[in-house]
C-alpha cells in the first residue's frame, strides 16, 4: 500500500521524523499539524493545533490519512490515540492509559517500585505540610521535587538545602507554578552519575532499543544556567557500554514493558528510557512516551529501517519480526537558540545560510521554532530555532562537523553552547 501520512507536532523532532518518514517506500504524501517552516520541505504543514484532536480527526478522514504519527507528550498524554481509534483511524502511539507513564511521575515511580525496576527512593504527597514534615524529618540534601504531571521539562526542583525544598514545596504545591501538575509531587533521593536517553520501540509485548544518546539540559556552557528543552545531543553515548546495556536489558526495559502489561495498559509507542548511570549501577530518572527532542535529531538518522516498516509492526504487534539496525558511526546535534531562551527572547528575525547543507551529505538542519514570514523568508518563531546535525565516522568528527556547520548560518540573537559533547573527551580521559 502506498500510504498518506499524518504527523502531529511543530519542533525539531517532529522534523526529523517527517525527514525519515519521507525516505519510506511506503509513502506518497506526509502532512504535518501543524509544522514549521522546514517542516515545509517535506510535508503539507496544516495550521491545526496539536491538541486540537477534533480538527485532527475530522483532517485525517477527509484525507484519507492512513497513518497519524504522534510525535509531542501533550496530546499523548491527552489520550489523542484513543479518539483516532474510537473513529478508525490507525494511529501511531500509546494510548492514554499507557503514556501515564509519563503523564504521572508519581504513577511511574510507583510501577518501578511494584516491579522492582531500579530507581531513586522515594515518597508520593498530595499535601504540602506533610512533605514539609518529611523533608525536615529526612534532613539529606540534595533532594529532588518533581510535580506530579506534565511541565515542559521544568516541574523538577533540585534543592541543596532545607530552606530551598520548604520554598520548592511551596512552588509547586501552594503557588502551584506548574499548575495542576502539581497537585500531587514526588521527593525522590539525588543521584549523581552520567545521564544517558534510550529510545525504544514497544508493541505491547516486544521491545527494540535504539542506539543510545545524550541531552545538553541546561542553557549555559558547563552545565551551568536555566533547565531548557535540551541544547544539544551526541549518539552513541561513550558511557553506554555493553555492560550497562546487558544491565538495563535484564532489570529494566522489558520489566518495563511486561509491567505496563500487566497493569491492564499495554504501551505501544516508543518508550524514552532517561537513565542516570549511579555508582551503584544504572537507575531510571524518568520515562517519557514518545522520541526525545532533541534526541530523535541525532537517533533517526542512524537508524538504517525504514520507519514506517518499524511503526507498523508496534500497531500490529509483529515488532518481534523487525531487526532494528543503525549505522556504525556517530551524530552531534547543536541547537541554535534565540538569546534570552527560556525566559524571554525576539522573534521573527530572518535565518540566513541554511541552503548550505542542503545537498551535503550527512549534514541536516532540523527546525525547532521557524515560520514563513509575509515576504516568504524563513524567520525565528521560538526559544529553540534549529538543530544543526552532522554525522562523522566517531564522535569527535561529528562534533567538528556540527559545529563547523553552525557557523553557516546566520539570525540576529543566535545562541548556542560551545561545549555540546564535552563529555566525549572526558570519556577518553577516563579510559
Ligand atoms: P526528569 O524530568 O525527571 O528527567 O528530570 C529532569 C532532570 O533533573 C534530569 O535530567 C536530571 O538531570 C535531574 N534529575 C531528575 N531526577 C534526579 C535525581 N533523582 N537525582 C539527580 N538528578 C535528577
Ligand atoms: N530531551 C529530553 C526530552 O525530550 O524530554
Amino acid at each position: 500500500m502506498i500510504m498518506k501520512v499524518l504527523i502531529v507536532g511543530s519542533g525539531g523532532r517532529e522534523h526529523a521524523i517527517a525527514w525519515k518518514v519521507a525516505q519510506s517506500s511506503k509513502v506518497k504524501k506526509i502532512y504535518c499539524a501543524p509544522g514549521n517552516a522546514g517542516i515545509a520541505s517535506v510535508a503539507e504543514c496544516v495550521p491545526i493545533g496539536a491538541m486540537e484532536f477534533d480538527k485532527l480527526v475530522s483532517f485525517a478522514k477527509e484525507n484519507n490519512i492512513d497513518l497519524t504519527i504522534i510525535g509531542m507528550d501533550d496530546p499523548l498524554v491527552g489520550g489523542i490515540v484513543d479518539v483516532f481509534e474510537a473513529e478508525g483511524l490507525r494511529v501511531f502511539g500509546p494510548r492514554k492509559k499507557a503514556a501515564i507513564l509519563e503523564g504521572s511521575k508519581s504513577f511511574s515511580k510507583d510501577l518501578m517500585n511494584k516491579y522492582n525496576i531500579p530507581t531513586a527512593k522515594y515518597e508520593v504527597f498530595t499535601d504540602a505540610d506533610k512533605a514539609i514534615e518529611y523533608l525536615k524529618k529526612e534532613n539529606d540534601f540534595p533532594i529532588v521535587l518533581k510535580a506530579d504531571g506534565l511541565a515542559l521539562g521544568k516541574g523538577v526542583l533540585i534543592c541543596n538545602t532545607l530552606e530551598e525544598a520548604i520554598d520548592g514545596v511551596n512552588t509547586i504545591m501552594t503557588d502551584k507554578k506548574f499548575g495542576s501538575a502539581g497537585n500531587t509531587m514526588v521527593i525522590e533521593e539525588f543521584m549523581t552519575g552520567r545521564e544517558v536517553s534510550v529510545l525504544s520501540f514497544v508493541d505491547g509485548n516486544t521491545i527494540r532499543i535504539m542506539t543510545s544518546a545524550q541531552d545538553h539540559k541546561r542553557a549555559l556552557d558547563g552545565d551551568q544556567g536555566l533547565n531548557t528543552g535540551g541544547m544539544g545531543t551526541f549518539s552513541p553515548s561513550p558511557f553506554y557500554t555493553p555492560e550497562v546495556d546487558e544491565f538495563c536489558k535484564k532489570y529494566i526495559y522489558q520489566a518495563t514493558v511486561d509491567a505496563m502489561k500487566a497493569e491492564g495498559r499495554p504501551f505501544k509507542g516508543i518508550i524514552f528510557f532517561g537513565l542516570m548511570l549511579t555508582p551503584k549501577g544504572p537507575r531510571v530518572l524518568e520515562y517519557n512516551a514518545r522520541f526525545g527532542d532533541p534526541e530523535a535529531q541525532v537517533v533517526i538518522p542512524r537508524m538504517k529501517n525504514d520507519i514506517i516498516e518499524v511503526m507498523e509492526a508496534c500497531i500490529d504487534g509483529t515488532l518481534d519480526k523487525i531487526n532494528l539496525e543503525f549505522e556504525d558511526n556517530a551524530a552531534v546535534c547543536v541547537v541554535l537558540a534565540s538569546e534570552g531562551y527560556p525566559v524571554s527572547y525576539e522573534k521573527g528575525l530572518p535565518i540566513t545560510g541554511l541552503e548550505e547543507l542542503d545537498d551535503l551529505d550527512g549534514y541536516y538542519v532540523f527546525h525547532a521554532g521557524t515560520k514563513f514570514n509575509e515576504k516568504n523568508e524563513i524567520v525565528t518563531n521560538g526559544g529553540r530555532v534549529l538543530g544543526v546535525v552532522a554525522k562523522g565516522c566517531n564522535l569527535k568528527q561529528a562534533r567538528l562537523n556540527a559545529y563547523a556547520a553552525t557557523t553557516w548560518i546566520q539570525f540576529d540573537n543566535k545562541y548556542m553552547r560551545s561545549d555540546i559533547g564535552k563529555a566525549i573527551d572526558e570519556a577518553e580521559e577516563e579510559n
